[in-house]
């Protein structure tokens, strides 16, 4: 896979793209991650990206010309189209069922704002979806592009090693995690539940599913509402 980023912060990237799963799948040809710079595409000596809305109202809006002029020149640089991903509150909310479709995809343009939003025409003209991480705002995209990439990378095939694997990862089943245990098997009085040492596979199969259940329903009922199914 191919994730172009066009941000006007390339910077805020770079740490947390170098690190762990995400840093070895680079390494090992699993997923190019190309980050460009919007403000390379600004005119004039001050390289303006932003202006004052249009109708008035607090704030600055991205301009079109830069982000379609580095739209056409990321799209350039490698042959298959790419879906085109808007960060923004005002998008679809983001979730497993969301990464999964997208891990699918042979490139992704992630485009992520500052201020208070894109221009309309950059949405229309660039016929791009939309998705937002939760409903709270955040400075700017940069750190939903971030989130979108790590969730999709660690569902490409051989991203993660064996020892961890994401099939039994909370939502990948439409409910939470089951609850996990590692040594020592008393900590502080608290002790690791007899079932999962006693080494029948079957009864510890069902008894992690009961607690998924269990969780779910106490920390998150809407997971489980039918007419709201998990997605
Ligand atoms: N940009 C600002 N807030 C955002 C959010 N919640 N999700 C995606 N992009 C954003």
């Amino acid at each position: 896979m191919r994730i172009d980023v066009l941000t006007l912060f390339p910077e805020m990237f770079e740490s947390p793209l170098s690190y762990s799963i995400v840093k070895r799948a680079q390494e090992q040809g699993i997923v190019e991650i190309a980050l460009t710079n919007i403000r390379d595409f600004a005119m004039g000596d001050y390289r303006k990206v932003d202006d004052k809305p249009y109708g008035g109202g607090p704030g600055m809006v991205m301009m079109p010309g830069p982000v379609f002029d580095c739209f056409e020149h990321v799209q350039s640089l490698a042959p298959s189209k790419g879906r085109v991903i808007l960060l923004t509150p005002q998008g679809q909310p983001f979730h497993q069922a969301k990464a999964a479709e997208l891990s699918q995809q042979k490139r992704l343009i992630l485009i992520a704002g500052r201020y208070e939003g894109f221009d309309e025409r950059i949405r229309i003209g660039l016929d791009a979806e939309q998705i937002s991480i939760g409903d709270y705002v955040l400075n700017g995209g940069e750190l939903a592009a971030l989130v979108v990439i790590d969730a999709v990378v660690r569902l490409l095939p051989e991203a993660l090693g064996d020892e961890d694997s994401a099939k039994d990862d909370s939502f990948s089943n439409g409910l939470l995690e089951y609850p996990q245990y590692t040594r020592p098997e008393v900590f502080r009085d608290m002790k690791v539940p007899d079932i999962l040492l006693s080494g029948d596979h079957g009864k510890i199969a069902e008894w992690r599913r009961q607690q998924s259940l269990d969780r779910t329903r106490q920390h998150r009922p809407d997971l489980l509402d039918e007419s709201d199914p998990p997605s």
